[in-house]
C-alpha cells in the first residue's frame, strides 16, 4: 500500500507507538483491563482541557461532540450568537438552527479574528443570548481567535455560555478551560492526538453542566447525564470504541511524558519553521492571526491550486489540504498536528520548491534546491 506523510490539519500522521496500539489483539470493553485504560484516559483528558469538570470520550468524529454541547444544553427558542469565520463557524451556525435555536450570527471576512468588541457589544443589546459559539481555530482559513478575551466578556454575563470548537486546537495549544472560564469545549482525536478520526472528546463547565436537565432538546445517543453516570462506575454507557480508547491512553502518556509546555511549545516552533520557509518560497500567510495548529498558504496566481495539491500527493507522497468554497484552488492548508520529523518536514519544502520550480514562480527560481536542503536541515540544527 502506498503510504503518505500526511500534513493535513487533520487527520494527521500516527505516532508510531500509537500505531503499534492499534494494531492489539481485541479486549472486551467489560474487562478489568479496559476498565483502567478507560480511567488513565479520563483523567488525562481533565488535564489536557485543564478542568475539574468532566470529560466525556464519544464515539463519533468531531461534529458530534459539536452536536453533543448543543443538545445537551440548548432548548429549542433559545437566543445563540454564532462567530461565523469560514466553513466550521457556518457548520455550527446550521447546526443550532436545526435544533431550533433563534441563531443571531456576526460574520467575520475570511482570514480575519472575531473582534473581542463586537460580541460585548452584541451581548450588550441581546442580555437574553444564551450562547456563545465560537471555533478556536477556524480549520478553513487557519485563523486563531481570541478565546480568553471572549471568555472574558461572555463571563460578565452569568446567563449565557461560551461554547467553543476546538477541535483543531485542544492538545495544540492552551486552551484552559476553567481559568479562562470556557462553558463548552470539544477536542477532536485526529488532530493534535496524533489519533485516527473517530473520538471526540466534550466537557463542560459547572454552570453549563447545571443547564443540561432543562434543556428541552430531544436526545438519546448524546445524552450524556447517562455516560456520566456510567463513568462514575467506571464504564461506558454505549459499547467502548475500545482500540481508539486504548490507542488515546497512549497519546496521552506521550504527551505527558514530553510536557504539555514543551508540546505546545513545539506544535508553535513547527509553525513557525513551515511559514518562514514557504514564504521564502513565494507562499505567504493567508492570515496576520494563524493558529499554531495549521498554516494556509496563499499560492501564486498563476498557479493552479489544486493540480498542485495533487501533485504534491502523487509525486512527493504528501498530503496537505487545499482551500474550501472561496479559497478553492488559492491555498494549501498545512498542519503542525500529529508525528513529524525532521526529515518529512524538510521534505515538503523541498517538494514545495520543486513544484514551484516547474510553474516558473521567481522566488522559487532564485533559490538553489542543494544550497535550501542544506539550509532546511541547518535551521532544525540550531
Ligand atoms: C474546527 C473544526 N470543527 C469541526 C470539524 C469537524 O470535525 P469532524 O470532521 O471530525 O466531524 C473540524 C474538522 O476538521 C474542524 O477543523
Amino acid at each position: 500500500m502506498k503510504t503518505y506523510n500526511v500534513l493535513a490539519p487533520g487527520p494527521v500522521n500516527l505516532h508510531p507507538r500509537i500505531q503499534a496500539a492499534l494494531s492489539l489483539p481485541m479486549i472486551h470493553h467489560r474487562t478489568p483491563e479496559f476498565d483502567q485504560i478507560l480511567a488513565a484516559a479520563l483523567a488525562g483528558l481533565k488535564n489536557i482541557f485543564s478542568t475539574q469538570q468532566h470529560v466525556f470520550i464519544l464515539s463519533s468524529t468531531g461534529s458530534g461532540g459539536m452536536e453533543a454541547l448543543l443538545v445537551n444544553l440548548l432548548s429549542p427558542g433559545d437566543d445563540v450568537l454564532c462567530v461565523v469565520s469560514g466553513k466550521f463557524g457556518e457548520r455550527w451556525r446550521d447546526m443550532a438552527k436545526v435544533f431550533g435555536a433563534q441563531v443571531s450570527e456576526i460574520n467575520v471576512p475570511w482570514g480575519q479574528a472575531i473582534q473581542p468588541e463586537k460580541v460585548e457589544i452584541f451581548l450588550a443589546q441581546h442580555p437574553n443570548c444564551k450562547f456563545v459559539l465560537c471555533q478556536a481555530c477556524e480549520t478553513s482559513t487557519g485563523v486563531l481567535h481570541p478565546i480568553q478575551k471572549l471568555a472574558a466578556i461572555i463571563k460578565k454575563y452569568p446567563q449565557t455560555c461560551f461554547l467553543v470548537d476546538g477541535i483543531t486546537a485542544v492538545g495544540s495549544l492552551p486552551l484552559p478551560m476553567d481559568d479562562w472560564g470556557i462553558d463548552g469545549l470539544v477536542g477532536g482525536s485526529q488532530k493534535a492526538f496524533m489519533l485516527p478520526t473517530g473520538l471526540s472528546f466534550v466537557a463542560f463547565s459547572q454552570k453549563a453542566w447545571l443547564m443540561s436537565d432543562q434543556a428541552k432538546t430531544p436526545r438519546f445517543y448524546f445524552d450524556l447525564r447517562k455516560e456520566k453516570a456510567a463513568n462514575e462506575k467506571g464504564e461506558t454507557f454505549f459499547s467502548s470504541s475500545v482500540t481508539l480508547v486504548r490507542a488515546l491512553q497512549v497519546s496521552l502518556e506521550i504527551l505527558f511524558e514530553k510536557g504539555l509546555v514543551q508540546h505546545y511549545a513545539e506544535v508553535q516552533a513547527w509553525a513557525r519553521w513551515t511559514r518562514k520557509w514557504c514564504d521564502h518560497l513565494g507562499l505567504a500567510s493567508f492570515t496576520d492571526r494563524p493558529s499554531p495548529s495549521l498554516s494556509t498558504l496563499v499560492l501564486p496566481e498563476t498557479v493552479n491550486g489544486v493540480a498542485f495539491r495533487h501533485d504534491l500527493e502523487e509525486k512527493f507522497g504528501i498530503t496537505v489540504m487545499g482551500g474550501q468554497d472561496q479559497l478553492k484552488g488559492r491555498v494549501l492548508r498545512i498542519g503542525h498536528m500529529g508525528f513529524l520529523t525532521n526529515e518529512g518536514m524538510i521534505h515538503l519544502i523541498l517538494s514545495l520548491h520543486q513544484l514551484l520550480l516547474q510553474q516558473n514562480q521567481a522566488q522559487a527560481l532564485a533559490l538553489d534546491p542543494i544550497l535550501l536542503k542544506t539550509q532546511l536541515a541547518e535551521s532544525l540544527r540550531a
